[in-house]
């Protein structure tokens, strides 16, 4: 049984698809009124175990509780007490935010007073207010995310799930949903279940922050912690010439921990980094046909804790990166209406 004041409470929750092991008994406990963000690379199983959480698919084996009740026994209770924005957002285009918005109020059973009443708070929250006598379909990308998360509000929820809600987004949208999901939190003290592919925004929004790959929680933490643990400080070195040699000569270096390779950089953990950056500039400077380009420390990230937990890197998801390939989020988000 979970303890008071737990939100959510995984225990060994695991969800099969034929063969394939998508949530690999997985444990999480989540504190009412906490942030917690779920990040992991593509087809860690993000998707599976939120779908699970909000009872729109049963776990295979294990049980989980949100908001103090049974997700496969009582998931109408469950129902009622969470909101869910699904990394698909189910949008009408046809309709207009507000009559969609009206609608998810009846079907939450509110009169249409309560809805209206409801509304006029959610565009407070939600910033969508002159958009609302709009048809979806005239939307931008930020704006139907924003549209999909004043709709998993109406009811307002103890539990408030969003999966991927910032993917494919431009800077500015992205940070506008980061200050909503805050300000929810904050202001309502509403607990949020926020899975990432962005260690950005994992380590930007969350109080504590669960790893998965491949559908096991490798990690779990404070961002701070998590970081902390890795107990190492990162030196990235750029170099030209045989990357293979470099990474050796850095290797046999006392103070190395471990050499990552990606193209010409090598990323390397040292246990001090300050005192680590000469001996290896020099062990470099003796390695035949070997130049360094560019030799930088900077502090453990959430991708380093990635790497160490799992041996493998999160595949570039960066949001500079993405920021710099442009968004894809479609139409820009302005608001003229
Ligand atoms: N309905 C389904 N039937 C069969 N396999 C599925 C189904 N849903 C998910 N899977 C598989 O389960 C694994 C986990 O998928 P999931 O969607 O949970 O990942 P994710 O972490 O949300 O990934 P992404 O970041 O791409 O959204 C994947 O291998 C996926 O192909
Ligand atoms: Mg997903």
């Amino acid at each position: 049984m979970e303890l008071p004041g737990t939100a959510i409470a995984a225990e060994g929750v695991e969800r099969r698809f034929g063969d394939l092991v998508a949530v690999d008994r997985v444990d999480i406990a989540v504190r009412a009124g906490e942030i917690y963000g779920f990040l992991g690379p593509n087809g860690a199983g993000k998707s599976t175990l939120t779908r699970v959480l909000c009872t729109l698919l049963r776990p295979t084996s294990g049980r989980a509780t949100v908001a103090g009740h049974d997700v496969a026994t009582e998931a109408d209770q469950v129902r009622l007490r969470v909101g869910v924005a699904l990394q698909e957002a189910a949008l009408d285009d046809r309709q207009t935010g507000a009559e969609m918005l009206a609608l998810q109020g009846r079907f939450y059973g509110l009169t249409r007073a309560a809805t209206r009443a409801r509304v006029a708070e959610l565009t407070d929250l939600v910033d969508i207010g002159s958009a609302l006598g709009r048809r979806v379909g005239t939307y931008s990308g930020g704006m139907k995310r924003r549209l999909d998360l004043a709709l998993a509000l109406v009811h307002d929820p103890e539990v408030l799930f969003l999966d991927e809600p910032t993917t494919g987004l431009d800077p500015v949208s992205r940070s506008r949903i980061w200050e909503e999901v805050r300000r929810l939190n904050k202001e309502l003290g509403m607990t949020v279940f926020l899975t990432t592919q962005y260690l950005e925004e994992a380590d930007e929004l969350s109080d504590r922050v669960g790893i998965i790959n491949r559908g096991r929680l490798v990690a779990e933490g404070t961002p701070e912690s998590l970081k902390r643990a890795i107990g190492t400080d990162v030196v990235v070195v750029r170099v030209e010439g045989p990357v293979e040699d470099a990474r050796r000569a850095v290797r046999s270096l006392d103070v190395v921990r471990r050499v990552d390779t990606s193209g010409g950089t090598l990323t390397v953990s040292v246990s001090d980094g300050p005192s680590a950056i000469s001996p290896m500039a020099v062990a470099l400077s003796r390695v035949p046909g070997v130049t360094v380009q560019e030799l930088s420390l900077r502090r453990p990230s959430l991708e380093d804790v990635f790497l160490s937990a799992t041996g493998e890197r999160m595949a570039g998801r960066r949001l500079d990166a993405e920021a710099s390939r442009g968004a894809e989020g479609g139409r820009p988000d302005t608001e003229a209406s």
